[in-house]
């Protein structure tokens, strides 16, 4: 390495086994090679997501092991390649769960790139290139990204409060914008979570005028209100859905199960040609539907995956403007076991956020 390229140490906490998921070893890992259009940075930050509870315990598949989670990362950047034109050295920034993808496909040159099949994921993904090198995540020092999925963090967002944002931020952020959450719209967001937490206030930013929160017990009604719901429906009550039969144009589903959750009941309080979009990934199936369900109000079932660079620059925009920010617990990256344990359980309001130990 030339001498005026600083030393990066790559060191994450991996999981080595799906049974053990609360288990994370300090390890060392090779990045890919350095690209002409690759940025390097110093992670600061690193939240955690209900995906990196999915993929730890091999709910989604036996992952590639070892592995570090990690895709809400923030920090400076350290190592920029000589084709970066946005990001200079020194820059504060951050990464979601993309690291790279084709740059050439429909997708990709229609600010769709979250969709090109040939994306690479933070961590878990091969890259097209460098087929033998496994992206690892954040829960560590340094990550290595393409430029286009660098995002520079606005001066005025702390960086942990900037790190949720780049995947439960945009991943609602984004289906909210596609779907015209704005003005005299009436949404609807299932599940108060990490991703449902951002939705209920960026539905308030983007002003819609109902936002009802679906939450499925009474605890966290008074916080829902907090963060900017019109109303809360506890969805564990049966008939929870008769009042609103017929009403919402929009609902954000990030619940995290798949038997548990009500879809039918659900389904039926969306107004004429109303969408929900499911942007919860759980590890089952989704509840089985009849064509009845959506013929009756004519609805639409769709889904949605984070978002593209262009949202991610307007999400930060809008954050800084209208004050959304993450309900976070601070943990140090060392406890990353307690934490994705207390994803698992529910137990997290609504977003930890680990910081950086690693000397
Ligand atoms: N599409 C994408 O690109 C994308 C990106 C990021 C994450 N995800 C997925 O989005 C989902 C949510 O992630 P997250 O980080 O927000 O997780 P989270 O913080 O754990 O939130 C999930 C929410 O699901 C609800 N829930 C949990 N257990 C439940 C139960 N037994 N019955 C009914 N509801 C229950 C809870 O809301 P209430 O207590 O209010 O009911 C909980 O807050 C995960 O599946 C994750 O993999 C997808
Ligand atoms: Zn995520
Ligand atoms: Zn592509």
């Amino acid at each position: 390495m030339p001498s005026n390229i600083p030393e990066i140490q790559f060191k994450g906490y991996a999981v080595h086994d799906t049974k053990n998921w609360t288990t994370f070893e300090l390890i060392d890992f090779e990045p890919k090679p350095f690209e002409d259009y690759d940025i390097d940075i110093k992670i600061e930050y690193c939240g955690v997501c209900g995906s990196d509870v999915h993929t730890i315990t091999g709910g989604w598949g036996k992952p590639t092991l070892p592995i570090i989670p990690g895709h809400e990362i923030v920090g400076k950047a350290v190592r920029v390649g000589p084709k970066v034109s946005s990001i200079k050295v020194g820059d504060r920034v951050g990464v979601g769960a993309q690291i790279c993808s084709c740059m050439k496909c429909e997708q990709c040159k229609n600010d769709n790139e979250q969709y090109c099949p040939k994306a690479v994921n933070t961590y878990s993904s091969h890259y097209p290139n460098a087929e033998k090198t496994l992206s690892q995540g954040g829960y560590s020092t340094a990550v290595r990204a393409h430029e286009r999925f660098v995002f520079p963090i606005p001066s005025a967002l702390p960086l942990e409060e900037a790190a949720p944002m780049l995947c439960a931020g945009l991943t609602v952020y984004s289906p909210l914008v596609r779907n015209g959450a704005g003005k005299g719209k009436k949404v609807g967001v299932v599940g108060v979570g990490g991703l449902g937490h951002f939705a209920i206030q960026f539905a308030r930013a983007l002003e819609c005028d109902r936002i009802v929160a679906f939450s499925h017990s009474s605890h966290k009604q008074d916080d829902a209100v907090e963060l900017g719901a019109t109303e809360v429906v506890i969805t564990g009550k049966a008939g929870f859905e008769e009042s609103l039969v017929g009403q919402l144009d929009l609902i954000i589903c990030t619940a995290d199960v798949s038997d548990g959750i009500p879809l039918r009941e659900i389904m039926s309080t969306l107004n004429v040609h109303g969408r929900l979009i499911m942007v919860a990934i759980p590890n089952e199936d989704l509840p089985s539907l009849m064509s009845s369900d959506l013929s009756k109000n004519g609805s639409f079932l769709g889904g949605s995956k984070i978002g593209s660079k262009k949202e991610a620059l307007e999400m930060l925009d809008l954050a800084v403007k209208k004050g959304v920010k993450p309900w976070i617990e601070m943990l140090s990256m060392k406890d990353c076991g307690t934490a994705v344990k207390a994803v698992k359980e529910g137990n997290v309001h609504y977003r930890h956020v680990l910081k950086m130990d690693i000397e």
